[in-house]
C-alpha cells in the first residue's frame, strides 16, 4: 500500500520539477518556437544558423541573475544557460552542457541532454551534448561548396563570438564559411509579435499599470525618488513581473529634464514635477511607461500648460496613425514629425521661443522581449508593438514632462493602448492623486 502511494506521488512531481527545470516563465508552446526556427531558416536562404547562449556566470549575469540572450529565447523559449542551436531548412540540433552537479547546488537544476523526455520538453528531435557542435557542423555543412553563410551573433562580447573564434582556431570552422550577423534578420521577425507575445505584453503592461496607480497614491512632498522607485518595483513584482524592464526612473524638479536619470536619490519637494519612467518584465516581455505628475497633487499653471502641449503631442500622434502606413522613423510623414510640429507650434519658453527645441528624442521605438526592441523600417500593422512618448525638457524652469504609453495594433488594424488605464489628462492625475482610490490589490 504505502509503496503504490508513494510510486502515484512521484510522476506528478517528477513532472513539476521537470517543468520548472525547463521554464522559469511562462512561454508559447513549443510549435511557435519550431515555427519562428523555420522562418529564419527560410529566410537564411540555404545558411546555417548557430546560437549560443550566454553562460550563468558571464558579465553581469553572476551578479543580477541569468536573463537568456533575447534571440536565443525567441528561438526556442529556453532560459538554459550555456545552451546552443545548430539550424537549416533540414535540420535542428539543440545542444545542451553536460550536467554539473557541483553547479546546481549553487543555482539549481538545468536541463541536460540526458533529461528525461528532453524532446519534448523542449521541441527539438535532436538534442545533443554541447560538445558535439563541431560534429554536428561538419554533418551538415555539404561537401563540394566553396561558399556557404553562417548565421549568427557577432557581437565583441557575444558567447556565440566566443565560441565561434575558438572553433576558429581549433580548425573546426571551414574557412569557405561567411560569417553574417542574424540581428537584422531576426529583428524583422521579431517587429511582428504573435498573440502569446501580445498575451504576455499585455501581463507586464498590466503589472506596471498598478505600479504607477500605487506611486500616485505615495507621492508628496518630502517622500525620497527612491521610495518611490522601490513601491513601483513592489509592485510589478508582486504581480509576477521578474525584473525591471529597465533602469526605473523617478525624477522629481530638475531631474525630471534628465532623459534617462535613473539614480532615484534626491528628495521630492512641494512645487516638484516627478517622472515616473517605470516598467516590469514579464516572462522576458518588457513594458515601457511614464507619467509625470505634480508632487503636490496639483499641477502650477505653467506646469499645466507645458503637461497639456505633450499630451496633446502624443494624441495627435494618437489620432494620425494608420495601420499599414505609418513607421517608427521621423520621415516627413511619421507620427514623430506629428508630435514634433504639434510641439513646435504650441507654447514658447521664457525667451518666447518655440518649444520644438525641447523635445530632444524620438518619439517611439518597438518594445518586445527588450524595452528597445530591434527598429525595422516596415510600416506598422497587426502585431506591432510601440511607444508613443514625446517628451518636453526646460531645464531653465526645472519642468520635464514626457508621457509614455505602450500601444499593440490589433487584427483590425486599430492602435490598443496596453497602458490607457493610468490617467493621462491632468484633470484626471490630479483627482486620483487627491482621492487615493486607486487599487493597491
Ligand atoms: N524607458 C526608456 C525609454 O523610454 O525609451
Ligand atoms: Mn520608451
Ligand atoms: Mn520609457
Amino acid at each position: 500500500m504505502r509503496s503504490h502511494r508513494t510510486n502515484y506521488l512521484f510522476i506528478p512531481i517528477l513532472i513539476l520539477v521537470i517543468s520548472s527545470l525547463a521554464f522559469a516563465s511562462e512561454r508559447q508552446p513549443n510549435s511557435e518556437y519550431q515555427a519562428r526556427r523555420k522562418a529564419l531558416a527560410a529566410k537564411a536562404q540555404g545558411g546555417i544558423v548557430l546560437l549560443i547562449a550566454p553562460g550563468e556566470n558571464d558579465g553581469p549575469n553572476a551578479i543580477y541573475g541569468f536573463r537568456q540572450d533575447e534571440n536565443f529565447y525567441y528561438l526556442t523559449g529556453l532560459t538554459d544557460p550555456g545552451a546552443a542551436i545548430l539550424i537549416t531548412s533540414e535540420v535542428e540540433v539543440l545542444f545542451l552542457p553536460p550536467r554539473n552537479a557541483v553547479q546546481e547546488r549553487w543555482t539549481g537544476p538545468k536541463l541536460n541532454p540526458e533529461t528525461k523526455g528532453i524532446s519534448g520538453i523542449t521541441g527539438f528531435d535532436k538534442v545533443r551534448p554541447l560538445s558535439s557542435i563541431p560534429d554536428e557542423l561538419a554533418k551538415i555543412v555539404p561537401s563540394g561548396l566553396t561558399r556557404i553563410s553562417l548565421y549568427t551573433d557577432t557581437t565583441k562580447e557575444s558567447a556565440s563570438t566566443h565560441l565561434i573564434e575558438w572553433m576558429k582556431q581549433a580548425g573546426q570552422i571551414p574557412s569557405f564559411l561567411q560569417i553574417i550577423d542574424l540581428k537584422a534578420v531576426l529583428g524583422a521577425l521579431r517587429a511582428h509579435k504573435s498573440l502569446g507575445e501580445i498575451e504576455l505584453l499585455k501581463k507586464a503592461a498590466d503589472a506596471s499599470v498598478a505600479a504607477h496607480l500605487s506611486a500616485f497614491n505615495a507621492i508628496r512632498p518630502g517622500v525620497s525618488e527612491r521610495e518611490i522607485s522601490s513601491l513601483m518595483q513592489y509592485e510589478f513584482g508582486k504581480r509576477g513581473c521578474e525584473r525591471p524592464a529597465y533602469a526605473p526612473i523617478v525624477g522629481s524638479g530638475i531631474n525630471s529634464t534628465v532623459l534617462h536619470y535613473s539614480d532615484d536619490s534626491g528628495a521630492i519637494h512641494d512645487g516638484d514635477l516627478v517622472l515616473m519612467d517605470v516598467g516590469g518584465e514579464y516572462s522576458m516581455y518588457a513594458t515601457d511607461i511614464t507619467r509625470t505628475v505634480p508632487a503636490n497633487g496639483k499641477f502650477t499653471s505653467r506646469q499645466r500648460e507645458i503637461y497639456d502641449i505633450v499630451l496633446g503631442a502624443q494624441q495627435a500622434a494618437i489620432d494620425a496613425f494608420k495601420s499599414g502606413q505609418s513607421t517608427l522613423g521621423r520621415g516627413p510623414n511619421s507620427l514623430h514629425q506629428v508630435a514634433a510640429e504639434y510641439i513646435n507650434t504650441h507654447g514658447k519658453d521664457l525667451h518666447g521661443q518655440p518649444l520644438g527645441q525641447y523635445f530632444i528624442h524620438s518619439l517611439s521605438h518597438h518594445v518586445g522581449l527588450n524595452v528597445h526592441d530591434p527598429n525595422d523600417n516596415v510600416a506598422l500593422g497587426p502585431g506591432s508593438v510601440f511607444t508613443i512618448e514625446p517628451g518636453i525638457y526646460i531645464t531653465e524652469e526645472k519642468i520635464g514632462v514626457r508621457i509614455e504609453d505602450t500601444f499593440y495594433v490589433n487584427d483590425k488594424g486599430e492602435l490598443v493602448n496596453l497602458s490607457g488605464a493610468i490617467p493621462r489628462k491632468a484633470e484626471a492625475i490630479e483627482k486620483s492623486m487627491a482621492t487615493g482610490t486607486n487599487s493597491n490589490k
